[in-house]
């Protein structure tokens, strides 16, 4: 049987989890959610005293199990949805994510699911490294004071307060220069990739918009 799936890249808040999640339910697919595989990692090994700088000391990974359920992560056992969003997680997942043994790691996994589910998958490196033969790319963009005021209504709606639109900004634009100038498998638009700006336009203008073009590719399959 051949598995479909849907790769959305982009800087952080650019929408592409909430079009990913609604995307997914509308397909019937499930929604993989891998920054917050890199974010889950940052948590446990901060957990742990990890050394963070030092890409060999990520070895616990071979003894973590992720496993999303209804488009949430959980983490041995464990619903990373709140813990993942702690400050100290956000301020150390770019160093986490920019080593080799960690992407490699994680990259396997998120391949293994695609490899026996229909996926929508968002993240950085999709389109490019974890599923080259996506059905549909997706590169989304937005303006940074767009971007950040998204990730200051999702923190409220976690009920996390303490950051201000300022001190978001600030972490936005600090882990999107981290994420693309990195260099291995840094942020970037894959070339067969549909670049969206989701400034000007709803995510369900967007959701709808990447449904019809979805089933317009797939088709010619059946
Ligand atoms: O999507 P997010 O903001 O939750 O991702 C958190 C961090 O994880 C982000 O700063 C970069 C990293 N990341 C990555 O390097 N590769 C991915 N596929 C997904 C996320």
């Amino acid at each position: 049987m051949k598995f479909h799936s849907v790769a959305i890249d982009g800087p952080a808040g650019a929408g592409k989890s909430t079009v990913a999640k609604n995307l997914a339910k509308k397909l019937n697919y499930i929604y993989i959610d891998t920054g917050a595989m890199y974010r889950a990692t940052t948590y446990k090994a901060i957990s742990l005293g990890t050394e963070l700088d030092n890409p060999y000391d990520y070895g616990f990974l071979d003894q973590t199990e992720f496993i999303f359920k209804n488009g949430e992560l959980y983490m041995d056992g464990v619903n990373m949805t709140v813990l993942n969003r702690q400050k100290q997680v956000a301020d150390n997942v770019s160093l986490v994510s920019s080593h080799v043994p960690v992407r490699n790691k994680l990259v396997r996994l998120q391949q293994q699911i695609a490899r026996i589910n229909n996926v929508v998958m968002d993240g950085r490196d999709i389109g490019t490294v974890v599923l080259p033969k996506a059905d549909l790319k997706v590169f989304m963009i937005a303006s940074v004071k767009v971007r950040a005021k998204r990730r200051y209504e999702e923190l409220k709606a976690l009920g996390i307060t303490g950051q201000s639109l300022e001190d978001l900004i600030e972490d936005i634009q600090r882990r999107d220069d981290y994420d693309s100038s990195r260099e291995y498998n840094p942020l970037r638009q894959a070339e067969d990739a549909i670049l969206i700006d989701t400034s000007d336009i709803s995510i369900e203008e967007v959701t709808k918009l990447l449904y019809d073009k979805f089933m317009t590719k797939i088709k010619g399959e059946f």
